[in-house]
């Protein structure tokens, strides 16, 4: 791809026309209103862009007539001691890639833009749900996480909003803000994109050393393992992807659950339909996230399109 910097302006090749870069909220709302004659389908992301932001991006080009891509990391979803700041921050092959995409608006504020009075007192409160998985071992982190959608909505008068699969627990999340709180936009969610050996695409991959790649690619063996028993039921799920987790000394769980995909409470033994079979757990100084969604009982198995490999 030919792009090159110049004194810090990124310039696209021509077969891929440079995207609208706005820092501001001026820029913002200057380029918003030249796209007010289409649809507009965002992308929010926090850079460190890989495939699957790339799959978010095509799979919105699908839904409206212009994608904008916001590219902002937000100190309100980390807690102190998490990994913001060695978060990697690679705008200019972010921009690259969105330029690749066809990505019409590239929002790149920073933290003072979207904060301008510092840290907000009233934020969106993420409820139950936002206390359980990652929850629990992230207090704060979905009010962070729903705080920054809400705002990014509402800046960039998105018509549609795609969201990874990924993260399921935060997908719901939205899922349920947008209708509680008539937001009024389409949330579509896009499966995961994973490196061909399982390996769930993130932009925390970098961190894993060979050795922790190695045993990270068993959070994906283990949901497999779990979503090939689906036909047996809840505990065969548990039971088969736990043996393979246990299996690895170098991964250290943190959960491995099966649960209602709209609750995410533990589904019962006697439980037949859509569940969902999550994982979390450090390997190295990362910590993982990964999930299948799956059918349990006759028939069952992983969902069709719950995994998408990176298209080489
Ligand atoms: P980030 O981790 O950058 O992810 C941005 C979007 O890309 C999310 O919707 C995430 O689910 C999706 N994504 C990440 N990896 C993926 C993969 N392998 N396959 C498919 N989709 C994937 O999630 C966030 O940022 C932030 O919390 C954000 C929503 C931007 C709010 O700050």
């Amino acid at each position: 791809m030919s792009t090159a910097t110049h004194e810090g302006v990124v310039v696209a090749s021509q077969d891929h026309p440079r995207p609208v870069v706005a820092r501001t909220r001026a820029e913002l709302a200057d380029a918003r209103r030249a796209l007010d004659g289409g649809d507009v389908a965002v992308v929010m992301t926090m850079g460190a862009l890989h495939e699957g932001h790339a799959a978010l991006i095509r799979r919105a080009r699908e839904h409206a007539r212009f994608v904008l891509v916001t590219v902002f990391l937000n100190p309100l979803q980390f807690a102190a001691g998490e990994d913001l700041s060695r978060y990697p921050r690679t705008f200019d092959s972010d921009l690259a890639i969105c330029a690749r995409e066809g990505v019409d608006v590239v929002f790149a504020p920073t933290p003072d833009v979207v904060y301008p009075e510092g840290d907000p007192g009233v934020r969106v409160g993420a409820g139950p749900l936002g206390e359980i998985l990652e929850g629990r071992s992230r207090p704060g982190h979905f009010d962070g996480v729903l705080t920054v959608v809400g705002k990014m909505l509402h800046l960039s008068r998105a018509h549609v909003a795609l969201f990874g699969q990924k993260d399921a627990q935060q997908l719901l999340m939205i899922r349920r803000m947008v209708a509680d709180l008539d937001f009024g936009v389409e949330v579509v969610a896009v499966p995961t994109v994973r490196e061909p050996d399982g390996l769930a695409l993130s932009s925390r991959n970098v961190y894993l050393a060979p050795s922790d790649r190695e045993a990270a690619l068993s959070l994906s063996a283990a949901l497999r393992a779990g979503a090939d028993a689906a036909v047996e039921g809840p505990s065969a799920v548990r039971r088969a992807a736990r043996a393979v987790l246990v299996a690895e000394p170098l991964v250290l769980v943190d959960y491995l659950v099966l649960v209602h995909p709209q609750t995410l409470l533990d589904v019962p033994e006697w439980y037949r339909g859509e569940a969902l079979l999550a994982v979390a757990a450090r390997v190295g100084t990362t910590r993982l996230i990964d999930n299948v969604p799956l059918r349990l009982g006759p028939g069952g198995g992983p969902l069709d399109s719950s995994t998408v490999e990176v298209p080489s």
